[in-house]
This record gives structure tokens, sequence and C-alpha cells, in this order.
């Protein structure tokens, strides 16, 4: 197992490439089960997690040229429709697959995702939109098994709750059912919004993207010619890069990213003293006189979106004065504070209000573990200002979705490497 060791206190400087986004390289995807063609995509993230989605879909019959960060991919072969027990327990965005094989093969079995680390995460709001679309769903020995014999059949689907994964397998799912679908409380997210976009290009006739309410015209099951696409860049890397250069106070340049999805971390950051200059393609970061305390709440895009909580958190433990931060998405998503609480943080929990009193200059370093992928990206920022050495066990939940990030901090000038335990 690897982990990454850390000498604190340091400025950084420079320009940093952003990737694409791992939350949009899933769907898309998974998408490809319902190509005619070989599907050319560019701009794809190497981390763990797209490496295991593309285990799943070679397991189903695909067959891919993978190159770094592009693939063509060619799902006309795939022969098999079960998501096995041993790729999802690695990756619950495997649950991905559902909807479009369901839609192409009528029927399929994927295992039911277990517990996760940052909280219960059910899916039962996926099952019950393909079941409202005339899906036989039972859940056996630990799978989910649907059949839908006839072809689904769009309807009007009302989310309970905002999901991003459930608007993404409902939007796949009935582009081939027949008939229209209408997903009312839809998710806003930029990943859902480019999936949309895509299938649009390859001939779904798609409304309302970008909006709570999208309707889909569904094309009765005939498979998709899709267009060669780029993904589009990684917002929650392009804000852990910010937070970065925020911890350090340091001045600091992002590229390659898509400034109006990172508002609302952006308006944060000005609201704690930080410069921020908005490039069309770029966004650049210049220190604070004093890193002023903030309020956050998570929420669904355009608000401040829960994969930014425990890196701002980080941040907050340098600024001058209480800070207060709401997690109102994920009802676990705390297992960051006793990390940072041994680095000397000052965090207090109540429910889902975490109250961090500033302490700046008092971090030190120590063993710390990573628990889930953006907890692990808070350690190593407060590790980036901690006094003396951190290290960060458990790395392989960073490497799930950041791409070579002690190579990108390094060449910022942070002292980081990766070792064996
Ligand atoms: C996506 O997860 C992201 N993952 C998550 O990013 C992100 O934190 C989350 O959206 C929220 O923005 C991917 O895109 C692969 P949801 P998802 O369904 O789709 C509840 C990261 O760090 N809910 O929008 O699984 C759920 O428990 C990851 O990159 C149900 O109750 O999230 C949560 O409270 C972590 N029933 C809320 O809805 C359901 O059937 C939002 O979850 C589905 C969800």
């Amino acid at each position: 197992m690897d982990f990454l060791k850390i000498n604190g206190t340091k400025k950084i400087e420079g320009s940093i490439e952003i990737t694409g986004a791992k939350n949009a390289a899933l769907p898309l995807l998974a998408a490809t089960i319902l190509a005619s063609n070989n599907v050319m995509i560019s701009n794809l993230p190497n981390v763990v997690d797209i490496k295991t989605l593309l285990k799943l879909l070679r397991m189903l019959g695909a067959t891919f040229d993978h190159k770094i960060n592009d693939i063509t991919i060619n799902t006309t072969s795939l022969n098999k429709t079960q998501a096995t027990y041993e790729i999802v327990k690695t990756m619950r965005a495997s649950i991905l697959v559902l909807g479009p094989l369901l839609a192409r093969f009528g029927h399929c079995e994927v295992s039911l995702p277990g517990g996760c680390a940052i909280g219960q995460r059910p899916v039962d709001l996926h099952l019950k939109a393909l079941e409202a679309m005339g899906a036989v769903i039972e859940i056996k020995a630990g799978y989910i098994k649907a059949t839908a014999p006839n072809g689904l059949t769009g309807t009007t689907i009302v989310f309970d709750k905002i999901t991003v994964g459930g608007t993404e397998n409902i939007v796949m799912a009935a582009a081939l059912a027949k008939g229209n679908t209408t997903i009312i409380n839809a998710a806003k997210e930029p990943e859902v919004v480019q999936l949309c976009e895509v299938l649009r290009d390859a001939g779904v006739e798609i409304t309302g993207i970008g909006t709570n309410t999208i309707e889909i015209v569904g094309n009765g099951g005939k498979l998709l010619e899709f267009k060669p696409f780029a993904v589009i860049p990684d917002r929650i890397e392009a804000g852990t890069y910010l937070c970065a250069g925020a911890i350090t106070n340091s001045t600091l340049t992002i590229t390659n990213v898509i400034p109006k999805h990172l508002e609302a971390m952006l308006v944060k950051l000005q609201e704690m003293g930080f410069g921020i200059q908005r490039g069309e393609n770029s966004v650049t970061l210049t220190p604070a006189n004093k890193i002023k305390p903030i309020h956050i709440t998570t929420t669904e895009y355009p608000g401040f979106p829960t994969d930014m909580q425990a890196q701002f958190m980080a941040l907050c433990t340098v600024a001058d004065g209480v800070s207060i931060i709401d997690e109102k998405l994920f009802e676990n998503r705390f297992m960051h504070v006793s990390e940072l609480l041994r680095m000397g943080a000052n965090i207090t929990l109540n429910g889902t209000v975490a109250t961090v009193v500033g302490t700046p200059n008092e971090l030190f370093g120590t063993d710390v573990m990573a628990t889930d992928l953006r907890a692990s990206s808070a350690l190593v920022l407060a590790a980036l200002v901690a006094e003396g050495e951190t290290k960060v066990h458990r790395i392989y939940h960073l490497d799930r979705g950041y791409d070579r990030l002690e190579e990108k901090l390094t060449l910022l000038g942070a002292d980081i490497v990766r070792e064996k335990e």
C-alpha cells in the first residue's frame, strides 16, 4: 500500500492543468453501452475509478483501445449483463450501467451497492424510477435483478430528492425507451449536462438540459451513433488545487477549467479574502491579507458542492476566526474531522454542522488516515501547511479520483513524495 509523505509550511506557486472530470467520464462510459459505433472519448482522467469501470465494461464484453487520456470503445460485442459484486463493492458508480443495460437488453443484474464511508447512499430512487418505466425489479442475494422484456416505457418521474446518479441512469434508460420521459426535480450538475448533450449529439431528442425538468424522447430501442467528444474539466480537482493555493496563501493558476462550474467555490474564496481572476478557461488565485472565516452549506449544483466540503474544512482550519460548515447531502461525510484533529485542528461536530475554530500556523504533521476520496485530499491540503512531516496513509482512496496529485503539487513547489508502507 502507498502513502504520501509531505513536508509542510511550503509556499506553492505556478500553474496547473486540470484533467477531465471523473464524475462526468463515469456516466459517459456507461452510456457507451447504448452505442452502435466506436465511441471516441478524449480528456479521460487517468484515475482508478475509470479503470474500474473499464474493467466492468470489458467483463460485459466491450473492447477498447485505451491510451492514458484517450479511448475508443466498442460495445457492440457486449454479451453479458451482470455487474458483479467484485466490481460494485470497489466502486458504487458501477450502478450507472443499470439503466443502459436494462434499456438495451431488457434484463440485467447489478450487485446492490453496500454501505459507504460517507453515508448510507441508497439507490432506491434509481429503482423506483425504472419501475415506473415498466421494469420489474427484484433484490435477490445481494443483486438487483431487473427485467423489462417488452422494453422500457417513457413516463413522468418525480424524484423525491435530487440525485445525480439517479438522473443519469434514467436519462440513459429513457433514450432507448418507448415514448417520452419527463424527469422532474432532475439534477443540474455539469456532469449530468454533459451526459445529456452527448446523448443529444448522438441523436436523442432531449430538452430542458441543465434545468430541473428534463424531457427525453425515447427512440424505442435503437442503438445510438455517438460523435467523438472530450470530457469536461474536473471542477472538484480544480477546486482542490485552488484550496492548495489558498491554504498556503500563494499565487496559483489553474488552466483547462470552465470557471462558471467553479462559481460557488470562487465566491467562498473571495469571501475568505483571496483574489480571484476569472479567465476564459483559467482561474488565478492570489493571496489574502488575512484569511477570513466563512459559512458553507453544501447543496446541489449550482450551490456549494459536498465534494469540496472536506477541502474547505482544511482551509478553514487556518482562517482567522470561526467557520461553520453544514453538510446537507451525506450524513457521514465528516470522517476527515478526527484526522484533522490529530493534526491540531480545532473542530467540533454537532449533527450535520462542523464548527471550525481557525488556528493559523498551528497545524502540525503526524500520521493520518485517508477515509474517502475527498477526505484524503483535505488531509494533503492540511499537510501542506502543517509544521513538520505528515504521512497520509491509505491513499488508494485518493488514487480513485485524482490524477497524479503528488506530481502536480511537486510541480507547484510542494515537498510531497509517494512511498510504500
Ligand atoms: C454523485 O454521487 C457523485 N458521484 C458524488 O461524488 C457526489 O458527492 C454526489 O453525486 C453529490 O453531488 C458520481 O458522480 C460518480 P446522489 P451520487 O445520488 O450520484 C441520496 C466523489 O467524491 N439518494 O446525487 O451517488 C443520497 O444518499 C463522489 O467524487 C437517495 O436517498 O449522489 C444523497 O444523500 C462521492 N436515494 C443524495 O441523495 C437514491 O436512490 C444525493 O446523492 C439516490 C440518492
